[in-house]
């Protein structure tokens, strides 16, 4: 009897283990399950030496911060069990560690980074809400994939106290990052103490008031607006982070993104001021004079200050969006470039950047910087940063130079999640699923010039965060999707898998009390059209349980969704996810749509939409939604980098028309222009093609609406909108190509 009772027990223990899931992400490279479980109490003894002192006190701290438990630190004989750090200092072992988990030891073994990053994954081991801590036993070897794991930080737009920091610094830790990219000067705020230029904080770490509204709205909070560090609580921070084996790597801006250093020091200008630290987010025409030697002795007293303050071997110095226009227009900018043989501009800020390189190297330093530092040359020991896409990324390490990949898309955390995001926010969309997916190496790369590209990192601009919360529901859950990118093999990555471990997820960021976004279970439109035959509303949702119901203008009555609904009449359409008992588990995802003759038909570009605005593909030309959001909303846009709109549109035969309406967008501080010109031609047979109209001044303001009112018959449109080609000196982005944005193409 006592045999089949002890038989019983273990079969449910076993039952219980083999419904413990292990969810860790970042997924390690191999785990094995085990029998058994170790069960962590307050005997529970910790041995270390003093090389693995980091990792004890974060677990320790840990463990009483979430769960009250006092850990045994002694190493003499204890009752309880035991959690063992073993050190193997053996060279090139990657911080590679083993987690080995049995019923009365715990062991991690690595050299000390290694063993932390050990720490980080027992800590997703523990159980949450539980009240027996019951570890399952288990063997995990594990090794990271890339030797850059980065996020940003950028303090000059919004500025966050010690405290954040150092906690925005354990979520990088409890997702095995080991680089924070601090973002500390901006044309917005100078945070940094530098004891030699005392006005850069006094001056410089204010702005008057703070745009509000969407970018180019200018709506001001009409709030003065402070924030700086001081040289104690940067080496407090440098230290906390350090202990968690994280190098900071400050970012000192040059020569663009000044203007709180211009406004402190107007000396440092080609113009000499006034400046003003800037109240809204944008590029500055006003940068530091690369023809003054003030400029470079400011820089290297500002970066002795910085060296001495953090240890990292790599400095970044900005490099990115700097106008040409003063440069252009400055004596002693034009007696340089004289001086030095320079051709143009961009090579006045090759000059720039390689002198700065200089000086760093010469205090055994390197210099990282946006891949704008590859316009006029690039300085020779330069690492690059890509964020205008993957190109700067390639280009370098075609050149042999190393890069660490943030492009836009996917890796801005400032862009929107959520297609139905209510909060403000700046930029695209750049949804979990686009961060999971992206791969770090470009394709174009063999795997020789693949070495170059050291890892990754999301980039947190904080234009519209302007508190902590904000900051972490931009960051979570796409923070926790990017570690694993970073962190697995690309082989172990898969989406399905993650997707099965969101909801151990979200429960642990309840269980830390972070804010986060659940844009996952957002419902999820998409139009399809079938034959060309109009347009269809495709509704997903990852909500297990949930039900999806849709309600249309014809009826009011919430109606069960099966497959996409087709749309046609205008109107506004709303849909739901409620549970089987009727409540509501989603809120309410509506949308507006305008029918016309173009709805659904086929459609087809000459030239492709860039990458970064071509979220909704061809079809959003023509599915009856106007973007009327500007740029929040910017997932209805195609944008084209300097090249034409040019669509044709097959109305699936002869028909009778009376207007056509083509919507684009204009925001020129964000290098957006109207199309230089908008014609119209039509065809019978799809081959030949008549101009019908040349449009005229469109309607409306940033949302632009060209009119062709001429009545005709045809089933063949064109559509070619000329793009505004490279922007002129003295607007916003001269010297760059223009961005033409289109919304829509409606036939009526
Ligand atoms: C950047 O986003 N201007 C680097
Ligand atoms: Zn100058």
């Amino acid at each position: 009897m006592k045999k089949l009772i002890l038989l019983v027990i273990i079969a449910i223990r076993l039952n219980v283990n083999a419904q413990t899931p292990v969810n860790i992400t970042p997924e390690p490279v191999m785990t094995k399950i085990n029998q058994g479980e170790f069960v962590l109490t307050n005997q529970t003894t910790i041995i270390n030496n003093s090389k693995t002192e980091n990792s004890k006190k974060y677990l320790a701290d840990y463990l009483l911060k979430f769960y009250k438990i006092n850990l045994f630190t002694s190493n003499e004989k204890t009752k309880g069990n035991i959690i063992e750090f073993q050190l193997d200092e053996t060279d090139g072992n990657n911080n590679q560690y083993q987690l080995i988990i049995t019923d009365n030891r715990i062991k991690i073994k690595g050299n000390a980074e290694g063993i932390f990053n050990g720490v980080q994954t027992l800590i997703q081991l523990i159980p949450i809400n539980q009240k027996d801590l019951r570890i399952q036993a288990l063997e995990i070897n594990d090794a990271p994939r890339f030797s850059y794991r980065g996020m940003h930080l950028d303090v000059g737009r919004h500025f966050f106290p010690v405290d954040f920091v150092k906690k925005y610094i354990d979520f990088l830790a409890l997702h095995k990052f080991n680089t924070l990219h601090w973002h500390l000067t901006e044309d917005q705020g100078w945070r940094i103490e530098i004891k030699k230029y005392p006005l850069l904080t006094q001056t410089g770490s204010c702005r008057n008031q703070t745009l509000i509204g969407p970018y180019g709205t200018g709506q001001y909070d009409g709030n003065k607006y402070c924030g700086y560090y001081t040289q104690e609580q940067i080496k407090d921070i440098v230290k906390y982070a350090a202990a968690r084996y994280i190098n900071i790597i400050p970012e000192i801006e040059m020569p663009g993104h000044s203007m709180a250093a211009l406004t402190s020091y107007p000396f440092l200008g080609c113009t000499k001021g006034p400046y003003k630290v800037m109240e809204t987010w944008g590029v500055s025409d006003d940068v530091l004079c690369a023809g003054n030697d003030s400029s470079f002795t400011f820089l290297e007293n500002v970066l002795d200050e910085v060296m001495q303050l953090f240890p990292s071997k790599l400095i970044h110095i900005g490099g990115d969006e700097c106008p040409k226009e003063r440069w252009h227009d400055c004596a002693l900018c034009q007696k340089r470039m004289k001086e030095n043989n320079l051709k143009n501009e961009h090579e006045l800020q090759s000059y720039f950047i390689s002198r700065i390189e200089k000086y760093l190297n010469s205090k055994e330093r390197n210099i990282i910087g946006w891949d704008e530092i590859l316009e006029g040359g690039l300085a020779p020991n330069a690492t690059v940063m890509s964020w205008r896409g993957e190109e700067g990324g390639i280009a370098a390490a075609k050149s042999k130079h190393n890069a660490i990949m943030t492009p836009g898309t996917p890796v801005y955390f400032d862009h929107a999640q959520s297609k139905n995001e209510d909060s403000l926010t700046n930029g695209g969309y750049n949804s979990l699923k686009m961060v999971y997916d992206f791969e770090p190496i470009p394709k174009e790369l063999n795997n020789e010039e693949a070495k170059y590209i050291l890892g990754a990192q999301a980039n947190m601009w904080t234009e519209y965060m302007d508190n902590e919360r904000k900051v972490e529901y931009m960051l979570f859950p796409r923070m926790t999707a990017l570690s694993e990118v970073l962190w697995s093999p690309k082989s172990t990555r898969n989406w399905q898998h993650f997707e099965s471990k969101i909801p151990s997820i979200f429960e642990r960021y309840d269980f830390w009390k972070v804010n986060f976004s659940r844009a996952y279970y957002d419902i999820q439109p998409t139009i399809t059209t079938d034959d060309y035959k109009g347009i269809k509303w495709k509704l997903t949702s990852n909500y297990p349980d949930g039900i999806m119901y849709v309600n249309s203008p014809k009826s009011r009555d919430d109606i069960e969704y099966h497959s996409p609904v087709q749309i046609s009449e205008s109107g506004n359409y709303k849909a739901i996810i409620k549970d089987k008992n009727g409540k509501y588990l989603s809120s309410w995802m509506a949308q507006e749509f305008h029918i016309n003759k173009a709805c659904g038909r086929k459609i087809e570009l000459v030239n492709p939409p860039s990458n970064s605005y071509a979220v909704g593909g061809v079809i959003s030309l023509v599915d009856g939604i106007l973007n009327t959001k500007g740029m929040s909303k910017s997932s209805q846009f195609l944008g084209f980098s300097g090249t034409d709109l040019i669509a044709t549109i097959d109305l699936g035969g002869i028909v009778s028309i009376d207007s056509v309406k083509f919507h684009a967008f204009e925001q020129n501080v964000s290098w957006i222009y109207r199309p230089s010109q908008v014609s119209i031609f039509e065809s019978k047979n799809g081959v030949d093609y008549e101009l019908s109209a040349v449009l005229g001044e469109p309607e409306g303001k940033s949302n632009l609406i060209y009119k062709m009112a001429k009545p005709t018959k045809t089933q063949f449109l064109k559509i070619v909108a000329q793009n505004y080609g490279m922007i002129p000196s003295g607007m916003p982005g001269a010297g760059n190509k223009a961005w033409l944005f289109a919304d829509e193409i409606e036939v009526f």
